[in-house]
């Protein structure tokens, strides 16, 4: 069974669902190809940022999700994905949490300098918690220098590879650029990063393809075993 930590499922007026019934929809989808914990991750944009307002609507929605798709049998939890912005410096950061998880969700941005990305990703790790970089193999820095994802991975940082990415549905480069922190061994999670219907949460089909190339070493960027590690350092298991 499957752990996604990324995904766009709750309606919040991101470009992700917009409906609970379309997230439901998803949400079922996504357990009949193999995910058994689901994160909602809405986006945390600079022009949409999670006001009080914001945040109690998404939260109003999560809430009527959830126990529907328990009944599913799926454990769908939120949390949020940050794009960086120079106001997240001056926010309270353990507010994005993934869950109860000591971590949050960051994505690259997929053009220009990196500079703000890592000092967001220094501020989640000077609280404490452990910075997901989401799908750095869409950004053209790391494209052009997959050494700057290995620093990131070194100091501890979790890459988050899109499953998207490895069945090339980004283009080719970020579908090499992809296979090369999965083979490499520096990616720690494949996600589904999943918006919509026409672009859902499935990882199956990525599953399979990692299976292919690495064998049975590449589950654990499936079964969550990096976000098991975190719970277990925060003993929040
Ligand atoms: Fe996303």
């Amino acid at each position: 069974m499957f752990v996604d930590v990324h995904s766009h499922v709750v309606p919040s007026g991101d470009d992700g669902v917009g409906s609970v019934e379309e997230g439901l929809a998803l949400c079922r989808d996504a357990h009949a190809h193999g995910t058994s914990l689901l994160f909602a991750t809405p986006h945390v944009w600079p022009q949409l940022p999670l006001t009080e307002d914001r945040e109690e609507e998404i939260r109003r929605a999560y809430a009527e999700m959830a126990p529907v798709a328990a009944e599913a049998g799926l454990d769908l939890r939120l949390g949020f994905e940050l794009t960086p912005a120079p106001a997240l410096l001056e926010e309270d950061l353990t507010r994005f949490t993934l869950g109860a998880l000591p971590a949050v969700l960051m994505e690259l941005p997929f053009a220009g300098p990196l500079d703000l990305s890592q000092r967001v990703a220094e501020e989640i790790e000077a609280r404490g918690l452990t910075p997901v970089i989401a799908h750095p193999e869409r950004a053209d820095r790391v494209i052009d220098d997959p050494e700057i994802a290995a620093g990131y991975a070194e100091r501890g940082w979790l890459l988050q590879v899109n499953a998207t990415s490895l069945l090339e549905y980004h283009g080719e480069a970020p579908f090499d650029t992809g296979w090369l922190l999965v083979e490499r061994g520096l990616a720690d999670l494949v996600a589904s990063d999943g918006h919509r219907p026409a672009r859902p949460p499935l990882l199956d089909d990525a599953h399979a393809a990692v299976r292919r190339r690495i064998g049975e070493r590449g589950d654990a960027l499936f079964n969550g075993a990096a976000l098991g590690r975190l719970a277990s350092v925060a003993e929040r298991v």
